[in-house]
């Protein structure tokens, strides 16, 4: 049996745990507090949504702390937020067994970073397709049939991805990868951009892209992420649309043939609340340092220009520390803040 412990009860970790058990699989959890454990362990777990209700209880619930004592596990499923996930990820390596494994599956550089840190014999990297929301402690909702994706950082397939999937298979739907830091980048492609422009805008995609600003931004935002990709190695997989735009030449390039690439982003995304805009306005730390921030730190590194990125996340800071509001102007200051050149002529 492989013993599995999932740390973060919030909204992907209680999804999970409470799908898993469920499906019969034998989880422990980890919460941050002793009180939030007995609090769940007193409510158990209540999720509704796609994929149908479920509900658990009798559940083995405690701090990281308390699990030290303890037997040591397999598998640790690592569903907290990207700070917490690179603060708390020695703590958890003294948890697993030797040859355990260390699964994250926050969005961006985390598994990298965890991987850095400790050593990608310990980190298999997750990426999660999956999307939940917490009502409130204990109760959940599955917002699509979306499942989590894994595979080695290193890329290729491995035996332990096979057991990893097979340990966790049955209580969401697991698929693995040979190019799992393709599908990273694919995701972070768009949450660079999209998300994180809205966010510092204050507004939807297809509100921001009605201005020149927001196109501007949008591509160079877009432009500067890819070329790290690129330079750094990684061949970004295809989610949505073709992870490079069509006329691409070293940049975005206007055309009738790109704005079709643009739209068909925004058919998906264009109506979206940015989940950054929501950090903001509950006075969230955001996760802006392992999203633009890091496309930012690896341009650097292997000498690709990331002004736009770099001056973005330095906006996010601000207003994270209330120094500075979300809204349109915010894209203008930007261009000027990263000496951005003016490409596109604006759309209708
Ligand atoms: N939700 C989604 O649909 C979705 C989709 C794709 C990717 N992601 C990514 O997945 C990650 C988790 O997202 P989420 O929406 O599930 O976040 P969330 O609802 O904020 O859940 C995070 C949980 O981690 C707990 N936590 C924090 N520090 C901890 C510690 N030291 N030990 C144990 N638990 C700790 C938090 O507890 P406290 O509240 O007590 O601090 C909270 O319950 C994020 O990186 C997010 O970007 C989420």
């Amino acid at each position: 049996m492989t013993r599995i412990l999932i740390v973060g009860i919030g909204a992907l970790g209680g999804t999970i745990a409470t799908r898993a058990t469920n499906a019969g699989i034998p989880v422990w959890l980890a919460t941050r507090t002793p009180e939030s454990a007995k609090a769940l362990r007193a409510s158990g777990l209540r999720l509704t949504g796609i994929g149908g209700a479920a509900s658990s209880s009798a559940l083995q619930i405690a701090t990281i702390d308390d699990y030290r004592q303890g037997d040591k596990f397999d598998l640790i499923l690592l569903a907290t937020k990207a700070h917490a996930a690179l603060k708390i990820a020695p703590q958890l390596a003294d948890l697993l067994m030797p040859g355990g494994t260390l699964l994250p599956i926050q969005n961006g550089s985390v598994s990298q970073m965890l991987a850095d840190q400790l050593g990608d014999s310990i980190v298999l990297a997750g990426l999660s397709n999956l999307g939940a929301t917490m009502v409130e402690p204990g109760v959940y909702e599955q917002r699509n049939a979306g499942h989590l994706l894994i595979g080695e950082l290193a890329g290729g397939l491995s035996d332990r991805v096979t057991k990893v999937a097979e340990a966790l298979r049955g209580g969401i739907e697991i698929r693995v990868t040979p190019n799992l830091l393709g599908s990273v980048w694919a995701k972070l492609l768009l949450n660079c951009s999209v998300t994180t422009i809205g966010a510092v805008a204050g507004q939807t995609m297809r509100h921001y892209m009605t201005s020149s600003a927001g196109q501007e931004v949008f591509r160079q935002m877009y432009d500067e992420a890819l070329s790290v990709a690129l330079a750094s190695g990684t061949r970004p997989e295809r989610m949505v649309v073709e992870p490079i735009p069509p006329g691409w030449k070293g940049k975005s390039v206007p055309s009738d043939e790109y704005n079709v690439w643009v739209d068909q982003i925004m058919a998906t995304y264009g109506d979206i609340k940015p989940s950054m805009l929501q950090d903001f306005e509950r006075c969230r730390v955001t996760e802006i340092d392992f999203i633009n921030g890091y496309v930012a730190q690896l341009g650097k590194k292997i000498g690709v220009p990331t002004t736009v990125n770099e001056a973005t996340t330095d906006i996010v800071h601000r207003i994270e520390q209330g120094l500075t509001q979300p809204g349109p102007k915010r894209l203008d200051e930007l261009l000027r803040a990263a000496g951005a050149e003016r490409l596109f002529v604006p759309r209708d």
